[in-house]
């Protein structure tokens, strides 16, 4: 097969504000690409999405009925959150497919294994640069990567912990500017079109009104916005785990686990709502890693599934949780696993103009306007997923622990 070459790759929609984010963005891609993830993961994530084509095309949505937004992709897209029969068929049915990522190198391999394995996307496809963390991501590795190196024995790390659970909480992150954008050269090299679109969530300005987004999948990307720091961190406790008592190392995990569990929820959380705000008929996809468990030390909780649940109801939006899996990392240091699910979300089956056109042309009639959603139906919601939300009061007062014990985990 012809490989794909920079020439034939289309202009970029560039954040103007990337920057900012550009030095973390490109050593998350060094770190993803080192990556060996595990590959029976995405046989789950593959069945995952055709499910979820499958559920949709039973409410009327098909995918020529609107764009595809492809959030965080990865590297060999191809293999991984796809594979070549979606890619050939569901996927080449998009009347057009945009890939977003704070990365370029992640959003050019992208672009070359969606082509290599179907040509006819081509034309189709539109890259836009974006960070999906509001911010948090580069603030809190800017707030954390100097102190964390300059842990130099088991007191600073003690005193690192010591401030982290005192002294850092979402508030802090939020207020830290990020001040010295590490400039990498790469970033002016490529032709690119910086669309002025305040917020990275809307898809349609990139569009210019056609095919409007209906579809979005964010897999792996709501719990996975703070890898980079959690690598730096994990390294260093690593480091001095020979002179830690074990209750210390759990209760370091702890507060560590607390901060990222607030992190990963405001930003799934926000990502989600402002995803449906802004393509209002559109139904999110994202398989998540809700908890890590590291092997025989203790479960904690990475999002607050209980919370989100909350959030869309209070708005009247549609949010259910399904399937459940484990994905192995237990090749990483401390070895450790993650139960993954795949959280659906759409905001109340609300028929676009665009929609109830394609249903007209078809010759279909819509019932009472709105689509019976079955993508979102209450029917097999996946109870396991629960569990995870529940938790414990931790030290600093407010907020809630992600720690679960095995025996809390049981009972739930
Ligand atoms: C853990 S990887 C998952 C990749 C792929 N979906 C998979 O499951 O193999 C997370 C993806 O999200 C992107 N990403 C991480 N943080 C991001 C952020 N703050 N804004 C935009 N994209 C981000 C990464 O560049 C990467 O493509």
């Amino acid at each position: 097969m012809p490989s794909v070459t920079d020439n034939n790759r289309p202009g970029l929609y560039e954040d103007s504000g990337s920057r900012i984010y550009n030095g973390d963005a490109n050593e998350y891609a060094q770190l993803w690409k080192q990556h060996n993830p595990d590959q029976d993961h995405y046989v789950h994530v593959q069945a995952g999405v055709l499910d979820w084509y499958k559920d949709l095309a039973r409410s009327g949505v098909h995918p020529d009925a609107g764009s595809l937004v492809i959030c965080g992709p990865g590297y060999e897209i191809q293999d991984r959150d796809l594979n070549p029969s979606i890619i050939r068929s569901n996927v080449g049915e998009h009347p057009g497919i945009i890939l977003a990522d704070w990365s370029t190198g992640i959003l050019d391999n992208a672009y070359d294994s969606l082509v290599e394995t179907n040509k006819a996307l081509g034309p189709k496809l539109q890259l836009a640069r974006r960070d999906f963390s509001g911010g948090l991501s580069s603030n809190l590795h800017d707030m954390l990567l100097r102190r964390i190196e300059d842990i130099q024995d088991k007191q600073g790390l003690r005193d690192f912990m010591t401030w982290l659970r005192d002294s850092v909480g979402i508030e802090e992150v939020e207020r830290h500017i990020h001040s010295v954008p590490r400039l990498a050269t790469e970033y002016s090299r490529r032709v690119t079109r910086v669309l002025e679109v305040p917020e990275a969530l809307d898809f349609n300005a990139i569009l210019h009104g056609r095919a409007e987004v209906r579809f979005i999948t964010a897999n792996m990307l709501l719990t996975g916005m703070f890898a980079l720091t959690e690598g730096e961190f994990r390294d260093k406790l690593i480091q001095f785990r020979p002179e830690i008592e074990e209750e210390e190392f759990v209760e370091m995990l702890g507060i560590w686990h607390n901060l990222i569990f607030q992190l990963n929820t405001k930003v799934a959380s926000d990502f989600m709502l402002r995803a449906l705000e802004l393509n209002p008929t559109a139904h999110i996809f994202a398989p998540s890693d809700v908890d890590v468990n590291y092997k025989g030390i203790e479960t904690f909780s990475r999002l607050d599934v209980a919370a989100l649940r909350k959030s869309f109801d209070e708005r009247g939006y549609k949010f259910r949780v399904k399937d459940e899996w484990t994905l192995d990392d237990t090749h990483e240091k401390p070895a450790h696993s993650h139960q993954m699910n795949v959280l659906l979300a759409c905001k109340n089956g609300a028929l676009s103009e665009a929609h109830r056109h394609h249903m007209q042309t078809l010759g279909m009639e819509t019932l009472h306007g709105a689509e019976p959603d079955a993508s979102v139906g209450e029917s097999s919601d996946s109870s396991g997923s629960q569990s995870v939300s529940v938790a414990i009061k931790s030290k600093k007062a407010g907020d809630s622990s992600p720690v679960l014990s095995r025996k809390e985990r049981l009972r739930a």
